[in-house]
C-alpha cells in the first residue's frame, strides 16, 4: 500500500463499487435515513471538479449576494460537507487539542441535521448513496463535473497535501484508473447524475463552462435557484469568484485548516501546489501527464463511457 493513498483500509460500497474508507461504513445507514428538507440546496461532485467554486457561487445566490456575511464565516461551516466527518480516519477524529481549531471535531451529519433552513449541503456521494428522501422531497441539487484528467491531477496534489501522499505521480494516476482512490470509479459517479439530467430539481454544470463563460453559468444557476440578477450584480459576482480573489479569500481558501495539515505531514508551506485553490486551469494535465498516461486516460474514458449517454461518437 502506498502511504497517503486514500482510502486506507478501503471497502467497496455496492451497487456502484464506490471506494470508501472503512470508517464510512457505519454512516451509510445514517445518511440513507438523513432527513431532507424541500428548501435544502445540495452541491454534488466528484472531488476536485470545482466543488468549492460552485459552493461559493450557490451560497451567494441563495443569500442575496451578502458578501460581508460570506467573509465572516468559513465556507466549511456555511456549506458543510455531509460525509466530511465520516471519511476521516480515527487518528484525526481523536485529535483533542483544545487550542486547535480543528473543524473535523464536528460530526458533520449531526451538524447539518441541526442547521436552520435553508441549508447548503455539499457531498461527493454518487446518486445511489444519497439520502432516500432526496427522491421524494426533491430539493434543488447542482452537480458539477470536470474532465477527469484535470480532476485526477488535482486529486494527486490534494493527496500530497491532505494525506501526505508520497508515491510518485504515475502510480497515483494508475490507482485512479484502476478505481483504487476514494470516490472512484469516476465515470460511474458522473453517469449516476447524467442519467438524471431530465429531473427538474437537478442542474448540471461543469468546471470548463465556468472557466469559459462564468456569466452564463451564473445566469443559469440563478434561474435554477429562482433568483434574478442584474448585469452589474453578475459582473460583481464574476469578480468575486475569480481565481485570484478566491485564492486570497480566507473564508474560502481553507488556509486555517490547511496549515495544520501541512504541519501534520511536515510539508513545505511555500510549495505552490500544496494549497486548495491551486492552479484553476483547464487542461493543466498537459503540464504533468506523459503522453502515455494521457493515452491511458483516453482509452479508459472510451471504455467506461461506451454505450452510455456520455459516449463520444
Ligand atoms: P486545480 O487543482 O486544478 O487547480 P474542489 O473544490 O472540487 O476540490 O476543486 C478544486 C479545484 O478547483 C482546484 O483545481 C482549484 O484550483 C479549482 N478552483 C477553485 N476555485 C477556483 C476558481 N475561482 N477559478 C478556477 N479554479 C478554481
Amino acid at each position: 500500500r502506498i502511504p497517503g493513498l486514500m482510502p486506507v483500509g478501503d471497502v467497496r460500497i455496492q451497487p456502484t463499487g464506490l471506494v470508501m474508507p472503512k470508517e464510512f461504513v457505519p454512516d451509510i445507514e445514517r445518511i440513507k435515513k438523513f432527513e431532507v428538507r424541500p428548501d435544502d440546496v445540495w452541491l454534488i461532485s466528484f472531488p476536485k471538479c470545482g466543488t468549492t467554486w460552485s459552493q461559493e457561487l450557490i451560497w451567494l445566490l441563495g443569500n442575496n449576494l451578502d458578501y460581508e456575511a460570506s467573509k465572516k464565516k468559513l465556507l466549511l461551516t456555511r456549506f458543510p460537507f455531509l460525509e466530511g466527518w465520516s471519511i476521516l480516519g480515527d487518528d484525526m477524529k481523536q485529535k483533542k487539542n483544545t487550542d486547535d481549531k480543528w473543524f473535523f471535531q464536528v460530526d458533520t451529519i449531526d451538524y447539518i441535521r441541526d442547521l436552520p433552513s435553508p441549508r447548503y449541503i455539499k457531498t461527493h456521494l454518487p446518486a445511489s448513496l444519497l439520502p432516500e428522501q432526496i427522491w421524494t422531497v426533491k430539493p434543488k441539487m447542482v452537480y458539477v463535473t470536470r474532465n477527469p484528467k484535470d480532476a485526477a491531477v488535482s486529486f494527486y496534489h490534494h493527496h500530497r497535501l491532505w494525506h501526505g501522499y508520497s508515491g510518485i505521480f504515475p502510480l497515483f494516476m494508475q490507482a485512479f484508473l484502476e478505481d483504487k482512490v476514494i470516490y472512484c470509479p469516476f465515470w460511474d459517479h458522473v453517469l449516476s447524475y447524467k442519467t438524471l439530467e431530465n429531473h427538474e430539481n437537478l442542474l448540471i454544470n461543469s468546471f470548463e463552462e465556468m472557466k469559459k463563460d462564468m456569466p452564463s453559468v451564473i445566469r443559469k444557476t440563478a434561474k435554477f435557484l429562482g433568483k434574478n440578477l442584474s448585469e452589474d450584480e453578475i459582473a460583481k459576482l464574476v469578480e468575486h469568484l475569480s481565481f485570484k480573489n478566491m485564492k486570497e479569500n480566507g473564508s474560502i481558501n481553507g488556509e486555517e485548516v490547511l496549515e495544520q495539515i501541512r504541519q501534520r505531514h511536515k510539508l513545505d508551506s511555500s510549495d505552490p501546489e500544496l494549497c486548495w485553490i491551486r492552479k484553476g486551469e483547464v487542461d493543466s494535465w498537459k503540464q504533468e501527464m506523459t503522453p502515455d498516461i494521457a493515452k491511458q486516460f483516453d482509452a479508459w474514458t472510451a471504455k467506461k463511457t461506451k454505450g452510455t449517454i456520455l459516449e463520444k461518437k
